[in-house]
């Protein structure tokens, strides 16, 4: 998409303050894709590995990869593999140059397409300095395609309704740079439902999940009668949740945590009253028919 002189360099002002002017005055001329080419500065390239704590068994995608940067610091760091995604050939060239200098061509894959079309499906963790515009229409892929538990991260802009998980900032001498940190959730939305998960008891539990990305509130219901989940907690595939109820005449909390996966999930119970705690495991199968688009139709707080 070619824009004209003067947008590119209003927006290149806008959202690259200092970097375009003082590096590469090219760069101001050449917004012929989605993202102009502005390389991260190494010292948030090392800030982004470590808020996504790169080990050596991950596979990082970086989408937009330009000259290969965070891709052969995090596989010559860590000794994970990585893979590069970028528009530009230019990028793709410079990218393969940088890595047999580095010394890593065994270990990373650089490759000429459209972020929007790349299968990065295979990624642990994915690593991003786009716009906020691209990352915006990136969130539903993001969401949809990677695993849940799936780490990512990126510098300067935020994906808006879905709050980062964590955030740092880089404080350098020409300005300070944003670092955003995701961990992709599981779909957890709709209707689950189980039986007796304390063994010997024939309760029937009927759990309601709302979600909007990694927050979620809900409903459990234990033999008819609803209780409000309380401390709902999702990071990646792991859910777990407290409700508290009186059982002949007794508080009890029930501690419930389970993984999920697809429209099961599998874990374990802590029922604590006053004299006892007792532990034992809850299966529950969610109806498909209920599962609700992971942006979620209401917010919830
Ligand atoms: C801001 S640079 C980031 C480079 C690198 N990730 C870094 O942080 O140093 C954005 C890169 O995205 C690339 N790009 C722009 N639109 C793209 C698209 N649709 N698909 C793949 N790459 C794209 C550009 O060529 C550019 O190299």
């Amino acid at each position: 998409m070619k824009k004209n002189v003067i947008i590119s360099l209003f927006v290149l002002i806008l959202i690259f303050p200092y970097e375009g002017f003082s590096q590469e005055p090219q760069f101001l001329w050449d917004y012929q894709f989605d993202v102009p080419y502005v390389p991260t500065p190494y010292e948030v390239v090392n800030e982004m590995l470590k808020m996504a704590n790169v080990g050596k068994n991950d596979v990082l995608y970086d989408l937009g990869c330009g000259d290969g940067r965070i891709v052969i610091t995090a596989v010559k760091e860590t000794g994970c593999r990585g893979v590069g995604i970028d528009i530009d050939p230019l990028r793709i060239e410079e990218s393969e140059n940088n890595a047999a200098k580095a010394g890593v061509m065994d270990r990373v894959e650089f490759s000429q397409q459209d972020l929007f079309e790349a299968d990065f499906s295979k990624a642990t963790v994915v690593t991003l300095y786009l716009l906020q515009t691209v990352n915006l229409e990136l969130r539903p892929k993001i969401l949809c395609v990677l695993k849940p538990g799936t780490r990512v991260v990126s510098h300067d802009f935020s994906m808006k309704e879905w709050k980062a998980d964590k955030f740092t900032e880089v404080k350098l001498e020409r300005r300070t740079h944003s670092v955003y940190f995701w961990i992709v959730p599981a779909n957890v939305s709709g209707t689950w439902k189980w039986t007796s998960p304390t063994g010997s008891e024939k309760d029937q539990y009927t759990l309601d999940l709302e979600q909007q990305f990694q927050k979620i509130k809900g409903t459990l219901y234990v033999n008819g009668s609803g209780l409000s989940i309380e401390r709902g907690e999702l990071v990646g595939d792991k859910l777990q949740f407290t409700v508290g109820r009186t059982l002949e005449g007794q508080s009890v909390r029930m501690l419930f945590s389970g993984k999920v996966k697809g429209n099961s999930i599998q874990g374990s119970l802590k029922t604590e009253a006053d004299t006892a705690m007792k532990t034992s495991k809850w299966k529950a199968k969610r109806d498909p028919s209920t599962v609700n688009p992971i942006e979620g139709s209401d917010k919830l707080h």
